[in-house]
């Protein structure tokens, strides 16, 4: 992977060179994610939509300027969320194209009418009840893995490895019909997804995951393939179903939406239920507020979400001449909304640097998108991680960060997510 800090110190130092001005990104890295903040306020102060060169994408940081895009569909289409930032090397496409890879985005790139006929029969699978049944399962899940852990005679664990990365993963291939024997297989997947659409991968290091992509997609035409030969009580075996009984939405489509949620429906819990355990750790004192009173706990989620989210920038084109907060933006320009900044602006959140259970409009966050696209999965995402602080707060009150200064976050232009989150515990 390219650093993009070298990538920007060498156009820095070209342009030293050429005796020109050297431009100013205000600190901003578009791959950089170990810590984007002050780059984010320097960026909402000094400029607030900034053209960036090095990805050719306007970048947005105020919370106003990205509620108004995300509003507005009918200017600034969605068409390119699932676009790769980096153009796929020759090799990398034609393994895609031998291996038959023609996925799609299953809802977010897609825009109306179809975005609104597919999702009008997509959300339908998405009910509280469908969630409320799969709550016992979760919760017996997570207390198994902690106690896994805290089996563990040094009493030192790695909360996203032992036990993040299942509960989310485990509940969404359980819901279309995937055994859990499977999760190594989809984790392996998915990063090859996130790698291959937001990453910043040379030509050479695109080709293994091209093979993985190929792998993963077809595993979803697999999967729509056995719901109309084996039905099946699965959201899959559901669509499929709906579909005999006049529902527009063809095979290959209901094999995009797995390809999706596939993805879409692990990850960003799996950083989300990291990113509260390892902020609420690092905030000691509100830990243990919330070891004295768990009814709490859904604000911990809602702050966590705001102030550390799991997805910190967007993408959005502008398919009209337009202009966002008097800067002009032509037809066809990239756009990236940057939420994690929104989340920090201070017109909207008082102290926005503090992490802070008693904020009043934390669920103001725009970590879930806005408008049409509005996160399909965010009720299920939310109850997965209020159960795992639950679940947590119950079997190691005691629980504590080791060396959270050391704990780093790869590189990508939208995913923010950990690497790892040690914690120790009382023997
Ligand atoms: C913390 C966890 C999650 C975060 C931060 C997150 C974030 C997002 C964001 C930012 C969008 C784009 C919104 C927009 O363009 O306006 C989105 C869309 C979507 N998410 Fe999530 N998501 C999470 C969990 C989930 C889960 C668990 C599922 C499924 C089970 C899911 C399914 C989807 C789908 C299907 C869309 C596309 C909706 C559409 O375009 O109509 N997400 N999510």
């Amino acid at each position: 992977m390219t650093a993009s800090t070298t990538t920007a110190g060498s156009a820095h130092s070209a342009d030293a060179a050429a005796g020109q001005c050297p431009v100013n990104h205000h600190g901003f890295e578009p791959f950089e994610m170990n810590d984007p903040f002050p780059s984010y306020a320097a960026l909402r102060e000094n400029a607030p939509v900034m053209f960036d060169e090095r990805i050719n994408y306007y970048i947005v940081s105020r919370y106003g300027d990205i509620k108004a895009v995300f509003d507005d569909w009918q200017t600034f289409s969605s068409e390119n969320a699932q676009a790769p930032v980096r153009a796929r090397s020759a090799a990398a496409l034609k393994i895609m194209n031998d291996g038959g890879f023609t996925a799609y985005s299953g809802l977010s790139a897609r825009i109306p009418p179809e975005h609104t006929r597919m999702r009008s029969i997509v959300q339908k699978e998405f009910t509280p009840r469908r969630y409320k049944a799969l709550e016992p399962t979760i919760r017996e899940h997570t207390a198994r893995l902690l106690a896994q852990m805290l089996a563990h005679p040094d009493a030192m664990g790695d909360f996203l490895a032992d036990v993040a990365v299942d509960i989310p993963t485990v509940t969404i291939l359980g819901l279309l019909g995937v055994g859990p024997e499977m999760v190594p297989t989809y984790k392996k997947w998915s990063d090859s997804r996130a790698a291959m659409t937001w990453g910043d991968l040379s030509d050479e290091e695109q080709i293994p995951h091209a093979h993985n992509l190929v792998d993963y997609w077809n595993e979803c035409l697999r999967l729509v393939a056995d719901a109309h030969s084996l039905g099946g009580d699965n959201l899959v075996a559901d669509l499929v179903r709906v579909q005999g009984v006049g529902a527009e939405i063809s095979d290959h489509e209901i094999a995009s939406v797995c390809y999706s949620l596939l993805f879409a429906g692990h990850e960003t819990t799996t950083t989300l239920i990291s990113n509260t355990i390892r902020v609420l750790l690092s905030h000691p004192q509100q830990w243990q507020q919330l070891v004295a009173d768990p009814s709490r706990i859904p604000a911990a989620v809602e702050e966590t979400l705001r102030f550390s989210p799991s997805i910190v920038g967007w993408r959005r084109k502008a398919l009209v001449d337009t202009e966002i907060a008097g800067t002009a933006i032509p037809q066809g320009a990239n756009i990236l909304l940057l939420m994690g900044s929104a989340n920090r602006d201070p017109e909207i959140f008082e102290e926005p640097e503090v992490f802070d259970l008693n904020r009043p409009n934390a669920r103001n966050h725009l970590s879930f998108g806005f408008g049409i696209h509005y996160c399909l999965g965010n009720m299920l995402a939310k109850m997965q991680d209020k159960i795992v602080v639950e679940e947590t707060i119950k079997a190691a009150p005691q629980l504590r960060l080791i060396n959270p200064e050391t704990i780093a976050f790869g590189e990508n232009l939208s995913f923010r997510a950990p690497t790892s989150v040690p914690v120790t515990w009382e023997a």
